[in-house]
């Protein structure tokens, strides 16, 4: 049996001592489980160690820490795979490395070594979203019958246990801690895809206006990777996007739709993204009044920019704006559609036959259209909406 070198990072928020790292040499079979080390340490040597723990099946969701650098759940990691992290590896296994750190988990404060504050963060944005279904009215007398791509389409965001880990390395939320975060969000897209909820077009408005709401998210994908239950938050929050733009056309204040639609077009017109273009046109064009305070402020990036050759001068104002044919018809294949289609992988994985067998299809905003009819109505059914070629 390997012996794994256990650093436990300790921290008493109330001691006054600054926080260190303990060390402990445990004997233990690699198939075993960081929790496993942790509560033998505690069990054996050191009584005072805080982790918090329960179901140690990876259901309950309560053990989540960083162990070397990545956050996950203790139960189900693997002490050979845990080390592995540590030699860089992507978590393989057996590549004689033995040291593991087990640190708190990051964005929370710590109440006390593994254990940090859920209620002062995750749970506190998790209510932000109203997570509870408002159903339509009226109730059936027995049962709301949800057609089964619908029900698929939720099964991937119910799978959530709270646990936290997507939140500990959340991007956004280090730079703005306000920011509403990917398990709250990926809880709204869990009632935003359900037909038996009344509240779609109220929900995305509601995340669209708010500031730190889906349109803070900078597409890290850190939380993807973090998460033990292949939630995928980051992929729940760019279909809340595409929900509110496409289907409702909710024109936020946060210019989250403009700047989504500035992007595509950019690329449409350029094959490659032009980033000079795309700041003014995501607010109407260089000469919009609103473009101009915006690029304003920006002048030390672009400033920097410039002088790091990232950005030519030349290439700034005098580009071809031309898009290859490939990539125009890569755009015509995909407007040419009559509905927009959503790929969930979790159900239906890559293999193009299946994904078009198997595409769990957004929800219609309006109940009366059944899921896979396509729709032509012109109207924006979402609040505040103006009329636009859906996408
Ligand atoms: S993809 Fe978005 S929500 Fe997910 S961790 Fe990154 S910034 Fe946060
Ligand atoms: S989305 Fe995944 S990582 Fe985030 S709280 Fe839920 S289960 Fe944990
Ligand atoms: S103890 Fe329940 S998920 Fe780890």
């Amino acid at each position: 049996m390997p012996d794994y070198t256990l650093r436990i990072r300790r921290y008493n928020p109330h001691s006054g001592e600054a926080a260190h790292w303990d060390e402990h040499v445990v004997e233990l079979p690699p198939r075993n489980s960081v929790l496993d080390a942790i509560l033998m340490v505690k069990a054996e040597r050191d009584g005072s160690i805080g982790i918090r723990c329960s179901c140690q099946q990876g259901i309950c969701g309560s053990c989540g820490v960083r162990i070397n650098g990545r956050p996950g759940l203790a139960c189900n990691t693997h002490l050979e795979v845990a080390a592995g992290r540590r030699a860089g590896l992507g978590g393989s296994a057996d590549v004689g490395e033995t040291v593991i750190e087990v640190e708190p988990m990051g964005n929370m404060p710590v109440i006390r070594d593994l254990i940090v504050d859920m209620d002062a963060v995750h749970w506190k944005k998790i209510r932000r979203v109203t997570p509870w279904l408002m159903p339509k009215q009226p109730v059936p007398e027995r049962e709301y019958i949800v057609p089964h791509d619908s029900m698929a389409d939720v099964t991937q965001t119910m799978a959530c246990i709270q646990c936290g880990a997507c939140v500990s390395d959340c991007l956004s939320m280090e730079v703005d801690p306000g920011f509403i975060g990917p398990a709250a969000l990926a809880k709204a897209y869990r009632f935003v895809g359900d037909p038996r909820d009344d509240q779609h077009a109220e929900r995305l408005w509601d995340l669209s206006r708010d500031p730190q709401g889906m349109y803070d998210c900078t597409h890290c994908f850190n939380c993807v990777q973090a998460c033990p239950k292949g939630v995928a938050p980051m992929d729940q929050i760019m279909r809340l996007r595409r929900i509110a733009g496409s289907d409702f056309e909710l024109r936020d204040p946060n210019n989250g739709y403009r700047h989504e639609h500035a992007f595509v077009d950019n690329i449409k017109r350029n094959g490659l993204l032009h980033e000079a273009d795309l700041l003014p046109d995501s607010y109407g064009g260089k000469f919009h009044p609103r473009a101009v305070p915006e690029l304003i402020s920006s002048l030390p990036t672009i400033i920097t920019a410039l002088a790091r050759r990232k950005v030519t001068p030349r290439k700034a104002l005098l580009h071809p704006h031309k898009a290859s044919k490939e990539v125009k018809r890569i755009f015509d294949k995909v407007d040419g559609r009559k509905q927009r289609f959503e790929l969930n992988l979790y159900i239906s994985g890559y293999d193009e036959a299946e994904e078009q067998m198997d595409m769990a299809h957004i929800p219609h905003p309006d109940p009366s259209i059944p899921a896979h009819e396509p729709h032509d109505d012109p109207e924006p059914k979402g609040a505040g909406g103006e009329s636009e070629r859906r996408r």
